[in-house]
């Protein structure tokens, strides 16, 4: 399928079924933000989740923070941001359109003129005033990345819950930036949701860390089902690293338009912590008992984009198959990702099949993100929660209240199979645990 087209069948599907909808539509829109709607909200909420039970839930070495968006600007001047998160912008003479200098390769992609101005740095950096006088000293930014929070609280964290190198801190949220271009839907968008780790290591032990991160983050990718093919590491050349980083790897995944970065891990020394030391002059290091020495640790950061990584997996899983000679969209999403986990489907609506459909539902809701769906006939159904990635339908039908029984039914291979409803929790559970993508 060709890229433009498997994007519009995506951005149609995310809109048509209550993924992701441009937001303020009913005014038209509003450059590039999006609004996630109820199978959206469900779905990155699943991949947020995620990423938190494996990062921080699942490890003993790593706790979990929430810091505030607005924060003192004094932590952007420290950490070099007020001068360096630029990126070069270029105006076009002749339709004055605003470009990212290396997006374009010197040609305006609206109107095609070479005459271009000279490249001038532009910060990213959202910025609004606290309280009500619009004066500099009331001057305030909208994060541009959660990993600040991270480091100013190094010396809390360190000290409330008794961790020591190696650990990390985490944080998931969301971060703002003044893109010049956004667009491809969600991929670049100037409000958008992290999930960052600031791993904490003695700077001896950085290099082994850098590779342990990556290794691990590329593999969650593919644990939660993107083909390895579509995945690639891509280590930065010197010249392209950021103002911060001593090595920088990025987890790209193949767009329908090209290879695109879903996550950078980078080495980011022991910059940020010196910086915020010399700048707030609070002691940032961490004081080591065996050797009774104090060292400033280095930072290995895991950084991922949340909505970024929504949108791959929607794309990893978009397919169109034939069953039964009939043609139908599938998204073979995992089932931990899926916003639908179970659909719950009484053969018949106004029958007495609803009312053991319901107690069904009340039961597996406690631990399955459930539907229930009562329209339509049953072959349509199951084309609906094919169509938005429900790995597995119930069907509730006269036999049921004979047998106690219920029809369970696989949306990769669309096989059914006879379960007691009893049966039900436990043998759907274990088909998740040993899901394996079939994209
Ligand atoms: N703390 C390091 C940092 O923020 P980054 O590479 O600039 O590094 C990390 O951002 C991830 O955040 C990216 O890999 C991407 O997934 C996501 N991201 C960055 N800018 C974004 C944007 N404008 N829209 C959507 N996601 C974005």
């Amino acid at each position: 399928m060709a890229a433009t087209e498997l994007m519009e069948k995506i951005v149609s599907l995310a809109k048509r079924r209550g993924f992701i909808y441009p937001s303020a539509e009913i005014y038209g829109g509003f450059r590039s933000t999006y609004d996630y709607g109820p199978l959206g909200a469900a779905m990155l909420r699943n991949v947020k989740g995620s990423w938190w039970r494996e990062t921080v839930e699942r490890r003993r070495d790593v706790v979990g923070i929430e810091a505030s968006i607005l924060s003192s600007p004094r932590i952007w001047e420290a950490s070099g941001h007020l001068k360096n998160f630029t990126d070069p912008l270029v105006d076009c003479r002749s339709c004055k359109e605003r470009w990212r200098a290396d997006h374009i390769d010197g040609v305006c992609p609206n109107c095609g003129s070479t005459d271009l101005t000279e490249a001038r740095a532009f910060n990213m950096m959202f910025r609004t005033f606290v309280g009500p006088v619009e004066d500099d000293a009331s001057v305030a930014y909208l994060r541009p990345e959660t990993a600040q929070g991270m480091f100013v609280n190094f010396a809390n964290v360190l000290q409330t819950s008794r961790k020591k190198p190696p650990f990390g801190i985490a944080q998931m949220g969301k971060s703002f930036r003044n893109e010049i271009t956004p667009g491809n839907f969600v991929f670049r968008t100037r409000e958008f949701e992290q999930m960052e780790m600031e791993f904490f290591v003695p700077p001896e032990e950085a290099a082994k860390w850098f590779q342990y991160w990556y290794e691990t983050r590329l593999a969650w990718y593919v644990n939660h089902g993107i083909a390895p093919e579509m995945l690639r590491l891509r280590h930065h050349d010197p010249d392209e690293l950021s103002h911060y980083s001593a090595a920088t790897v990025d987890i790209e995944f193949l767009f329908p338009w090209g290879w695109g970065e879903l996550e950078g891990i980078a080495n980011r020394t022991d910059f940020d912590l010196k910086a915020h030391q010399v700048a707030s002059g609070v002691k940032l290091e961490y004081f080591d008992p065996t050797t009774n020495m104090s060292y400033t640790p280095f930072v290995i950061e895991p950084a991922a984009g949340a909505t970024r990584a929504m949108m791959a997996f929607l794309i990893a899983a978009y397919r169109e198959d034939e069953v039964g000679n009939e043609a139908r969209v599938v998204l073979g999403l995992h089932p931990r990702i899926a916003p639908v986990q179970v659909a719950i489907l009484p053969l018949m609506k106004k029958s007495p099949l609803v009312e053991v459909a319901a107690s069904i539902f009340d039961d597996l809701s406690e631990f399955f993100l459930c539907d229930y769906d009562e329209t339509q006939s049953i072959g349509r159904r199951y084309r609906r929660q094919d169509e938005i990635g429900t790995p597995v339908c119930v069907t509730v039908d006269y036999d049921s209240l004979e047998d106690a029984s219920v029809t369970l039914r696989d949306r990769d291979s669309t096989s059914q199979i006879r379960v007691k409803i009893s049966d039900l929790a436990p043998t759907i559970s274990s088909q998740f645990e040993s899901y394996s993508p079939k994209v």
